[in-house]
């Protein structure tokens, strides 16, 4: 065939195919047309953060040598980047622009596990969305979120990024995360690719120390840890990032049970696999290879794509295809997830970078929402809150987190700006100069982490004058996040110290504190009236604080994951196993009480600790209102059902207090008896309502079979037949209880 017939034919051969194979036919015409040296460079990640990174990559992007890069944001000099890759390389390859687009880019949103807290997929997409109409007007096209792993430590740094301890909250919402990332068309200009990370078993570091090892059964991965990358998967994730850490002796970069076996062939994932930052050449570090082409070896053969920043393809990757150790079919097919994702996000057909960002008050407004609704009241004795300006003549405003603009952000904010925030103290001035209350306010600690206590004098005077004292509490921006992980979770510092020296003064002391993490607040909660807990609320969260301070809205955020009494309890977590010894309120005996000479078998005989119990200080799911809601009506459409059938799960849901509220209704699942034992609940479904004072509303559920399956003892999923508890309440230990039974097996599918 001549060369123009050839053409041709390619032609015909595209217009035939429809949108997903037209792609595969653009990246196969594409492969065919490069050499290996160009191949490799598609497989390579470089960081581009350099002041003179023209300079630096112009000439390897003209080589053909860079597939990304990651951590330049100057518009322009991406927009340069970009063109030397489409105009001076010889194929005219667009880049990848990666970049860490965690909670908002230039506005704010709470943190992850703050919008977790909203349970709101609605609201988790839109905060998604906002901040890739933003990040997508500096050229950025790929982003490394959303964190999916599921977390139940919270001494490790990055629970902050997490959605929380529950794979079905986790799966919800970081599914909706994908969403707002890849709006309805990965190549709308205003689209970035998402990642899903870390696959898989990250959350699950040992003693919740960053990159440490995970020992995790190939059942817990699968019922745990899987379903939320499952989910993202099918909510069409554009890639996934492997995990630093080794799970049960071979790390998540080289490793092909979870890239091969389950990513591909189980889960028929199409997308990119991006190893995280230098995790190929750290395969030799956890001493899996000795040498740098090993590791390549390694990384490649187990499944992952592209190489961030190691360049440890670009260096051997070549040199292990001369050697015949990595056929040319395994580039190819490495090469192909990467360019699949470069056609799809439109770049080949010039996607133009659009330069306004959404107007101001819309990303406000939304940010302010997202902060709102993060918030969970954890305490409120004799409705210390909300404060009523009319009652009060002087506030007093302490603490070192009160007009803190950059703190407020929280970890992963690389291009967050500190000038779009509105800090708690500024809010709660303006109210009060509308209500003619005064405020003063002290700061009473340079840090969350200073021990200086001479400052407290001042703090304590002006709560002497004051009417309530509010005070702000918590741990600054980087004391969670990526590798800042702590061994002692109570509020650092003097604070507690500062807590117990107001509470002497004698006025209602009100907490507001922002963290990364849940902390053990064991030692200030009966010294403290309320407890706002509002995570890192982002650039509106001072305005959202006043508001919920002052009964301007109500707080209707619930844990997404357990707060433990002490450290030593961790994990605590709801969806435990039962145990053969489950503790009951009557088993257990705390330490003071135990008689001296007490016998060895006097004590119960069931699982819980002798200086904590069993139970978290606040359970998952928990989360106070200025409202009450009452259930009632638990019912069900039926007490059996057969696989195909659905069970319909209803509860009459009545606002009983004086002001409009939001509730979370939460539906928890325990299958009784199981070929490998089950939690003893687990979350299946959940709704936000709206309800007005003295409002009942029936909120429904519909159960399947899927909801019913589990990963079991041969590690396929299906349903057993058996008995099932129901409950539905406002929080993982409350609800009305039903109980039905499933009268046959699911057939097992993969
Ligand atoms: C983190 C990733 C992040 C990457 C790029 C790594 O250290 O673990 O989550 O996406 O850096 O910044």
């Amino acid at each position: 065939m001549n060369n123009e017939k050839a053409v041709m034919a390619k032609v015909q051969e595209i217009n035939a195919s429809t949108s997903k194979d037209r792609v595969e036919v653009r990246v196969r015409d594409l492969l065919d047309r490069m050499s290996l040296e160009e191949k490799i460079g598609q497989l390579n990640q470089v960081e581009a953060s350099a002041d003179n990174v023209l300079d630096l990559l112009g000439d390897d992007i003209r080589a053909g040598q860079v597939g990304s890069i990651i951590n330049q944001v100057d518009r322009d000099t991406v927009l340069e980047l970009q063109r030397i890759a489409r105009e001076e390389s010889r194929l005219g390859i667009p880049l990848l622009v990666g970049r860490d687009v965690i909670h908002g880019f230039k506005t704010v949103v709470p943190l992850p596990i703050g919008q977790a807290a909203s349970w709101n997929p609605q609201l988790v997409e839109a905060c998604a969305r906002l901040a890739s109409e933003e990040a997508s007007t500096v050229g950025v096209n790929w982003t490394f979120a959303p964190m999916i792993d599921v977390c139940r430590d919270p001494r490790w740094g990055r629970i902050a990024e997490c959605l929380g301890e529950d794979p079905v909250l986790t799966s919800v919402l970081g599914a909706a995360m994908v969403r707002g990332f890849q709006g309805a068309s990965l190549d709308d200009p205003s689209s970035l690719a998402a990642c899903a990370k870390h696959f898989a078993g990250y959350g699950a570091s040992e003693s919740g120390r960053d990159y440490n090892t995970t020992n995790l059964p190939e059942n817990e991965l699968r019922n745990v840890h899987f379903p939320p990358f499952r989910a993202a998967v099918e909510a069409g994730v554009a890639s996934l990032m492997t995990s630093f850490s080794d799970i049960d002796g071979v790390p998540a970069t080289a490793n092909s049970f979870l890239l091969r076996d389950v990513l591909r062939e189980e889960w028929r994932y199409d997308g990119l696999v991006v190893s995280d930052w230098d995790a190929i050449q750290q395969l030799c570090v956890h001493g899996l290879t000795e040498t740098r082409d090993e590791a390549a070896f390694q990384a490649a053969s187990a499944g992952v794509d592209m190489d961030m920043v190691a360049g440890a393809y670009l260096q051997h990757l070549a040199g292990l295809v001369a050697s015949g150790r990595i056929e040319l079919e395994t580039v190819d097919r490495m090469v192909a997830n990467v360019l699949r994702l470069k056609f799809r996000l439109g770049l080949f057909d010039s996607r133009p970078v659009l330069a306004d960002e959404p107007a101001r008050m819309t990303s406000r407004s939304l940010a302010k929402e997202a902060a709102l609704q993060s918030c969970v009241l954890l305490k409120n004795e004799g409705r210390a809150l909300p404060l009523d300006p009319a009652c009060l003549d002087h506030l007093a405003v302490i603490g070192p987190l009160a007009n803190e603009p950059a703190e407020q952000l929280g970890t992963w904010v690389f291009d967050g700006d500190p000038e779009r925030s509105v800090t708690p103290l500024a809010a709660i001035e303006s109210l009060a100069a509308d209500a003619g209350m005064s405020v003063s306010h002290a700061r009473a600690m340079p840090t969350t982490r200073s021990l200086d206590e001479t400052a407290f004098a001042e703090a304590e005077a002006i709560a002497r004058n004051a009417d309530v004292v509010v005070v702000f509490l918590g741990e600054e921006a980087i004391l969670s996040g990526e590798a800042h992980c702590r061994a002692d979770i109570d509020l650092p510092g003097a604070q507690v110290s500062l807590v117990k020296r107001l509470k002497a003064v004698g006025k209602p002391v009100i907490a507001v504190i922002q963290a990364g993490r849940p902390l053990t607040l064991t030692s200030v909660i009966d010294d403290l009236d309320a407890i706002l807990f509002a995570w890192h609320p982002g650039s509106l969260g001072g305005a959202a604080i006043a508001d919920l301070l002052f009964g301007r809205a109500c707080p209707s955020g619930k844990l997404p994951v357990s707060f433990p009494k002490m450290v030593g309890q961790i994990p605590v977590y709801y969806g435990h196993k039962n145990t053969g010894r489950p503790p009951t309120p009557d088993s257990i005996v705390l330490i003071d009480d135990i008689a001296s000479g007490a016998a060895q078998t006097s004590l119960g005989m069931t699982a819980f600790h002798l200086d904590a119990g069993y139970e978290p200080l606040y359970r998952f799911g928990f989360g106070l209102s200025y409202t009450e809601f009452a259930y009632s009506e638990l019912s069900l459409s039926a007490v059996r059902i057969t696989p195909s059938e659905t069970l319909t799960v209803a509860v009459n849901v009545t606002n009983s207090g004086e002001v409009e509220g939001d509730e979370i209704v939460q539906l928890y699942l325990r299958d009784r008896f199981g070929s490998v034992t089950r939690p003893v609940r687990e979350l299946k479904a959940f709704q936000r309502v709206t309800l007005a004072p003295g409002e009942t509303r029936e909120v429904r559920f519909s159960l399947t079979v899927e909801d019913l399956k589990f990963y079991k003892r041969d590690q396929t999923r299906g349903a057993e037949a058996g008995k099932f508890d129901v409950w539905i309440g406002g929080d993982s230990a409350a609800g009305r209880k039903a109980e039905f039974t499933l009268t046959q097996d699911s057939p097992a599918m993969a």
